[in-house]
């Protein structure tokens, strides 16, 4: 097949692991015989330097012409002065909101070769599968916003239909596993939060009498998250929430380096990125974990180019460079940490294989 797809490396770490990336993307399309037309455009930081805006129009165009986006990250401490005008965030909340990717995915599936690396003891680890469904164009992300000499203002708004449309999404993607929602909210305090949770309590009830939905309040899910990370599935959530809870369960996996994401909505372009973000003390270094990118392009692969077995064979390529103890810095002791370029090219040979066997 013959694919369009747009690239925003951003800043920091963004270009190294975008370009770690595009390298296992192509050998996938080699391999496979499709063709991948890949654009790079300017976002973040280093579209303001070159532009002055976080989110040129050129940008949004091509995302909006492609069939997926490939992210790096955005930010940094160039941009981040409290004084500066713009920031380079907000060139991907933008980006976000521009393209209706409402539902931020983001799978955890720990992996044993890398539980050394967890501060969770490991018997803990075992079987963890879980989804976090993170809603991601709405709640105090992008509520009105007011600042004052003495004080700042930050609304949290959600409408019903916002949380209908989130929750329809985790209960089709927990159809497809093992059929067990949670939703997390703070109901006992936040208005929203008890919006929400009427909401998915009834759209559970009318729409999906097969899934069982629980409860959580976010507080107590920050524990148990930790205490009893098996006993979860599909876990969705509000932005905020989403964003904080994520980072949190970035550490069952033992990295934050690990983790990939696809950001969804109703038509076929996603958005796919790292969790991780720019890592400005890495940056340039070449000592990037590159695999939260990569396993982002194995979703980028399945969910808006319908390429399953291409993005199988991915997972199947980072889950044996793991075994075989090819680790970056983020993962291993300094010593025998491995570069981007190392694992990456571990990586891109293991597809050799993987390929060769589904053929
Ligand atoms: C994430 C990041 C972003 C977010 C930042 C960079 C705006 O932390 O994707 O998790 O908060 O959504
Ligand atoms: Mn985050």
């Amino acid at each position: 097949m013959h694919a369009d797809i747009v690239v925003l490396p951003g800043d920091g770490i963004g270009p190294e692991v975008t370009a770690a990336t595009v390298e296992v993307l192509q050998a996938v399309a080699h391999r496979f015989g499709h063709h991948f037309t890949l654009h790079e455009h300017l976002i973040g930081g280093a579209a303001i330097d070159a532009t002055g805006q976080p989110l040129p129009d050129a940008t949004l165009a091509a995302a909006r012409d492609a069939d997926a986006v490939l992210l790096g990250a955005v930010g940094g401490p160039k941009w981040s002065a409290p004084e500066a005008p713009v920031r380079p965030e907000q060139g991907l909340l933008a980006i976000r909101k521009a393209l209706g990717l409402y539902a931020n995915l983001r799978p955890v599936r720990p992996h044993a070769a890398a539980a050394g690396a967890s501060p969770i003891k490991s018997h803990l680890l075992a079987g963890v599968d879980l989804l976090v469904v993170r809603e991601l164009t709405g709640g105090i992300y992008f509520g009105d916003k007011t600042r004052s000499e003495t004080q700042a203002t930050d609304l949290c708004r959600y409408s019903v239909e916002e949380v209908e449309r989130v929750v329809r999404r985790a209960c089709l993607l927990a159809r497809g596993r093992r059929g067990h929602v949670t939703s997390v909210d703070k109901a006992n305090v936040l208005e929203t939060s008890r919006l929400w949770r009427e909401v998915a309590t009834r759209v559970v009830r009318d729409e999906f009498p097969d899934i069982t939905l629980e409860h959580q309040l976010v507080d107590s899910m920050a524990m148990h998250l930790l205490a009893k990370p098996r006993a979860y599935d599909v876990i969705v959530t509000e932005n905020m929430f989403g964003d904080i809870l994520t980072d949190e369960a970035s550490m069952l996996a033992g990295s934050l380096g690990l983790l990939p994401s696809a950001s969804l909505g109703e038509g076929c372009v996603g958005m796919y990125e790292p969790i991780h973000g720019s890592a400005p003390d890495i940056a340039g270094r070449g000592i990037a974990n590159p695999v939260g990118t990569i396993l982002s392009a194995a979703l980028l692969l399945r969910y808006s180019l319908g390429l399953s077995q291409e993005a199988a064979c991915i997972e199947q390529a980072v889950d044996a460079v793991l075994d075989a103890g090819v680790f970056t810095a983020d993962l291993a002791p300094h010593d025998a940490a491995r570069s981007t370029r190392e694992a990456t090219d571990a990586i891109v040979q293991q597809l050799a294989l993987a390929s060769e066997q589904a053929a």
